[in-house]
């Protein structure tokens, strides 16, 4: 990787080629919230680890073999939806676009929203906004693949990804925010983050965000718990990874994988339950901290939806919808909105 050409704001810029370069904050920025995140969020009655921590290197690996497996519906029946937009999206970018990604193009998703775009316009500008370094891998596959491809990664949160997309530059961008992933969040946090992309957003600009739908509770509790156990291995990682980075000790055979859908909130809740009375260290956290059998930590939420919930969501955070896809099944929809 090349050297350090320019400082940002709180970011480093990192020009690979021509055709690549990239944002990163400098190093110390992250690794303090981390640890000052866990020392939080695990030392209280009701245990959570944020869920952007899943995705390092080896988590953001598991997270491919989640989107293939058997189980995991969400990611081929977007993929489905997303080849209906093939005809159905030119007639919305009157102009050039360029295209924001909220997480990176590891998939075919992107893909297929480029080559939509290269048929449209001479050249195509991505902006992946991903937290975990993987950004730099996948862009690079991306350049081999499409010639007139430039790409601006920043590999931050999306909430300061996206202050630092407002103040970058005037050009029209085209945010797309797919997976669900919008779904992770809390109502709350959920509701502000769209009033942050909204007034991310010009007159203008577009915004397609995939929403997961409401369905059967068993197909819905078996897309987290898959027969391989390839999500319990990726749920577990995340306490590797504080063992590796925060100098923890968690011992990961006195855990296991927890998955529930609450038909109530309308979401998957997923846990690490503790399987004995243990203590944890979490040196750079400071942190000792006890846990009793059948204890939960709380990992990931994900939120389903109505259709109906969806557009007053969207509405009430200053969108205007423009169109709403689903698959054959309504097991999974993509929404395209402008600012209002
Ligand atoms: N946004 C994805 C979802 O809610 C994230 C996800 C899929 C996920 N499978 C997971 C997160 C398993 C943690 C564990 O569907």
């Amino acid at each position: 990787m090349s050297n350090t050409i320019q400082k940002n704001l709180d970011y480093k810029k990192y020009v690979v080629s021509s055709k690549l370069q990239y944002f990163k904050p400098h190093a110390t920025k992250i690794q303090k919230t981390f640890a000052e995140e866990i020392s939080y969020s695990l030392n209280r009655d009701s245990k959570f680890i944020d869920p952007k921590y899943f995705y390092d290197n080896k988590g953001s690996d598991l997270f491919k073999k989640i989107c293939s497996l058997p189980e995991y519906y969400p990611t081929r029946t977007e993929i489905s939806i997303l080849k209906q937009l093939r005809d159905e999206l030119p007639s919305y970018l009157d102009e050039h676009f360029r295209l924001v990604e909220l997480g990176s193009g590891t998939s075919v998703k992107t893909r297929l929203i480029l080559d939509i775009l290269v048929k449209l316009q001479d050249t195509i500008e991505y902006f992946p906004i991903d937290i975990s370094e993987i950004l730099t891998e996948s862009s690079e596959q991306l350049l081999k693949d499409y010639d007139r491809l430039h790409i601006t990664g920043l590999i931050d949160t999306y909430e300061d990804g996206l202050k630092f997309l407002k103040t970058f530059d005037d050009k029209k961008n085209l945010i797309i925010f797919l997976g669900s992933s919008f779904g992770n969040f809390s109502p709350n946090d959920g509701y502000k983050f769209l009033q942050k992309i909204n007034s991310t957003m010009k007159h203008g600009d577009l915004f397609l965000i995939g929403l997961d739908l409401v369905k059967d509770k068993q197909i819905l509790e078996s897309a987290y718990d898959d027969s391989q156990g390839v999500t319990a291995k990726f749920n577990l990682n995340i306490l590797s990874r504080i063992n590796d980075e925060l100098d923890a000790d968690f011992y990961l055979k006195n855990f296991s994988h927890y998955v529930i859908y609450n038909e109530e909130e309308q979401r998957i809740e997923m846990y690490l339950k503790s399987l004995v009375n243990q203590s944890v260290m979490v040196s750079k956290s400071n942190l000792l901290f006890n846990l009793e059998k059948d204890e939960l930590i709380l990992t990931e939420h994900s939120h389903k939806y109505k259709l109906s919930q969806i557009s007053k969501l969207l509405h009430s955070t200053g969108f205007k919808i423009k169109h709403t896809w689903l698959d054959n099944n309504n097991h999974f929809s993509l929404t395209l909105a402008s600012k209002n």
